[in-house]
């Protein structure tokens, strides 16, 4: 049976964190995967999170099966989290995904369900199994104008420009904030912007938030969603506790439908639910437990929203005194706009040959698209990425 399989391509990603453990060296730095570690490198279970987690063990009466939707009471808190407006949530439904790369699975195959043919559009460059999931779900990809490499901003106008070919009933994948892998976000008038062409053209949003509260707060993090939901007939989002809970393993996320009528919220939501029993039946309880037991208690939802706050200012930080290392070495402010990107990532704008001098002369370990994680790096740790930076540019 298996004889004729070839070994698979490896996830650009998920294989540097493996060859990153194989390193011996002492001064290896890891800006691969997109997780937080704080000024030991270590990435921690957060305050709020220990709390909650006790809470959930102590009350716990049983292990018995949940439901396919996953647990209801997260549903609501984390619907809430991305789109609070009682207006929108009365036409919007959600389930409870494996992490929100699950989201990402569930909702494609709800698009390729609805409308075999379409093409989803996403974002040139975008997140590196953006792709992989689409098509796994049979559906077309094609790519729109985004990242300008010389300024290493959004290119607002090719974007729009690109976005206005775009037939009625395309998808459009978008990140809610803080892109990955660029760090180059959308501004509030170019949200606008995409929502009148989406608006005009007829063409259905996807959102994929994952980093919510790292880029410039929770809050302000949700205006391209929440100016999407309130202005647009029907909208899909995929948003992710695994980043703004430090909850990666415990795979807790959310694929949330809003559309023009809550019946038809609820039947989109029905497909997913079927989909979910031929696929994993019902989504893993334990981080849900702990994300609704944090955002139904004031006391600590406020303790959680602090730390989230910390670990977002120490990023803005490490960012300024990165920039700074870097123009000590080099001379230039050819880096600066590292201060400008937001959430984890930026790009360096490197060619995959300079990816790999990081990886093999230095021990920096980045991503080939040019990706470093600055949420990896340690203070101790500036310095020397800066030095290795300019030395490979
Ligand atoms: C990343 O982009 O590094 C994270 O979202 C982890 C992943 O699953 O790829």
């Amino acid at each position: 049976m298996f004889s004729n399989l070839t070994a698979p391509k490896q996830d650009p990603i998920l294989s540097l964190s493996q060859a990153y453990r194989l390193d011996q060296r002492d001064n290896k730095v890891d800006l691969g995967i997109g997780v937080y570690k704080n000024s030991d490198g270590v990435t921690p279970v957060m305050q709020s999170v220990l709390t909650a987690q006790a809470r959930v063990l102590e009350q716990q009466t049983t292990k018995a099966y949940v439901g396919m939707a996953g647990d209801e009471e997260f549903n609501a808190a984390a619907l809430s989290l991305v789109l609070p407006d009682a207006a929108v949530a009365s036409r919007a439904s959600s389930i409870q995904t494996p992490g929100a790369s699950g989201g990402l699975r569930m909702l494609a195959e709800l698009i390729a369900f609805s409308n075999p043919g379409a093409t989803v559009w996403l974002s040139n460059p975008s997140y590196v199994n953006h792709q992989p999931v689409m098509e796994a779900a049979g559906l077309k990809v094609k790519h729109y104008r985004y990242f300008d490499v010389a300024t290493k901003q959004v290119d607002t106008s090719a974007l729009l420009e690109d976005l206005a070919k775009v037939k009625a009933k395309d998808v459009v994948l978008l990140h809610g904030c803080c892109h990955n892998p660029t760090g180059a976000d959308l501004t509030p008038e170019a949200w606008k912007s995409v929502t009148e062409l989406a608006q005009r053209n007829g063409f259905l949003p996807f959102i994929d938030i994952a980093y919510q509260g790292f880029g410039d707060g929770l809050a302000q993090d949700a205006f391209g969603v929440q100016h999407m939901a309130s202005n647009l007939p029907e909208l899909l989002v995929t948003s992710s506790c695994s980043k703004n809970f430090g909850l990666y393993r415990e795979r807790t996320g959310s694929a949330i439908i809003v559309a023009d009528q809550a019946t038809h919220a609820t039947n989109a939501r029905g497909k997913l639910l079927q989909m979910a029993r031929t696929t994993y039946t019902m989504p893993p309880a334990h981080g849900a437990s702990i994300v609704k037991t944090v955002l139904l208690d004031n006391e600590l939802k406020a303790a959680w929203q602090q730390e989230l706050e910390q670990m977002r200012l120490r990023l803005v930080n490490l960012r300024a005194n990165l920039c700074s290392e870097l123009v000590e070495r080099t001379g230039s402010h050819d880096f600066d706009f590292i201060q400008q990107h937001k959430g984890m990532f930026s790009v360096l704008g490197f060619a995959p040959s300079q990816m790999l001098r990081l990886r093999e002369e230095f021990g920096v370990y980045g991503v080939d698209d040019g990706r470093i994680n600055i949420a990896g790096l340690r203070e101790k740790d500036l310095a020397y990425v800066a030095s290795s930076i300019a030395a490979v540019r």
